[in-house]
């Protein structure tokens, strides 16, 4: 007798879905960084800032008292009071519901499996952060990117044109990671109007709207009852690893988040929750004024030298790659500089731009700057 298993068919035990995915571009630009002795680093979007002293005691403080349990799936009342208070303050809208998240990652997961069915189409904005368009295809969406190169600037007539039967939702970023562009407060009118006569759902990803340097922040909620934002503490209080993040919009949506989230986040991670109580009330000023600086230093030192359309918030710059190619320079920068910047081709599909991240020491940013003008000089 054979003691010989029937043959399998070869089968990978990876997914379709996860199989049909690259590593971020941003983590290889991170992994390159860690094989190159003393590289300068302009890829990491991070605030380099202290988070605040507040919420840093608020945290041990939440510790020591033994917060370590779950918390209820849509945040601990003290933090989800405080948001709805400063949303319905600013929106005037009393009906709007609010969801204390997994970062505001677990916000746009959220938020996107409790509209996105097979088939649907996902309006995005390219170039567009790295997590929409894997998002919306996990779900069995289809991502309809309109292409914003090179002025970045928002073109609501084209958003009208791109919308169809299918059409569930539009994903709006302002301040935009990686242009910095800032939509103005009509175009962001225009659209939240747009999306309400087509019974779509605009989605607004704020979480860069403290960091806006050259006119007041526009929020589209503040047009439309059926915007559903998100947004976290990630960016504006220099918490990317705490992972407090919220949703907040039309009551039908936002408890299908919640529900979502008892399946999947469970609830934000409980000590962050308390440390983002405290810093809410942190004084940002300085640290944001600071990054509007280094802003400024980089702007000053590449102009003439790049071309770029000067970003009115976040923390990046997004100028035009010398040859065309935003990933043979990259490619060419960490090889002759040491200089890690992310290519174009990671936040769509246009390589024609490359992201630097400015939130560095003022030494970092003049090996930057001064790595730059010399690639320029050399480009073919
Ligand atoms: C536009 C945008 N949205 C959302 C996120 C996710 O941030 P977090 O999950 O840390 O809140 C990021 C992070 O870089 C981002 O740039």
């Amino acid at each position: 007798m054979s003691t010989q298993q029937p043959q399998r068919p070869p089968r990978s035990p990876i997914s379709r879905r996860a199989a049909a995915f690259d590593s971020s571009g941003i983590r290889k630009a991170f992994d390159l960084a860690a094989r190159l002795e003393d590289p300068i680093n302009l890829a990491i979007g991070q605030p380099d800032f202290e988070m605040p002293e507040a919420a840093r005691t608020a945290a041990q403080e939440a510790i020591d008292a033994g917060k370590h349990g779950y918390t209820p799936t849509q945040g601990i009342p003290q933090l989800r009071e405080r948001l709805e208070h400063e949303v319905r303050r600013e929106t005037g809208q009393p009906g709007r519901t609010l969801c204390v998240t997994s970062g505001s990652s677990g916000a746009l997961v959220l938020t996107l499996m409790a509209l996105v069915d097979p088939g649907d189409e996902v309006i995005l904005f390219e170039p567009a952060f790295v997590m929409y368009r894997p998002l919306v295809e996990f779900l069995g969406g289809r991502a309809v990117a309109i292409d914003t190169s090179p002025s970045f600037r928002i073109d609501v007539d084209r958003v009208a044109a791109a919308i169809t039967p299918a059409t569930k939702a539009i994903l709006l970023n302002t301040p935009a990671n990686p242009t910095g562009f800032v939509a103005d407060a009509a175009t962001v009118r225009d659209l939240a109007a747009l999306a309400e006569r087509h019974g779509v759902t605009l989605i607004s990803d704020e979480l860069y709207r403290s960091y806006c340097y050259d006119a007041p922040f526009a929020s589209p909620a503040l047009h439309s009852d059926r915007v559903v934002v998100i947004d976290g503490f990630s960016k504006s209080h220099a918490m990317t690893g705490w992972r407090v993040g919220w949703v907040h919009g039309p009551k039908e949506i936002v408890d299908a988040c919640t529900m979502l989230q008892q399946y999947t986040f469970v609830c934000a991670p409980h000590v962050g929750q308390w440390a983002a109580v405290a810093a809410f009330d942190a004084p940002m000023d300085v640290p944001l004024a600071e990054c509007r600086r280094k802003r400024d230093r980089l702007m000053a030192g590449l102009r003439g030298h790049y071309e770029f359309v000067q970003p009115g918030g976040a923390f990046y710059l997004y100028p035009q790659a010398p040859g065309g190619s935003g990933k043979a320079f990259a490619a060419r920068a960490a090889e002759e500089e040491k200089l890690i910047v992310v290519p174009g081709s990671v936040f769509g599909a246009a390589d024609t731009h490359f992201r630097i991240a400015y939130t560095v020491t003022d030494r970092t940013l003049d090996r930057g700057i001064a790595a730059l003008c010399r690639l320029a000089a050399t480009a073919g």
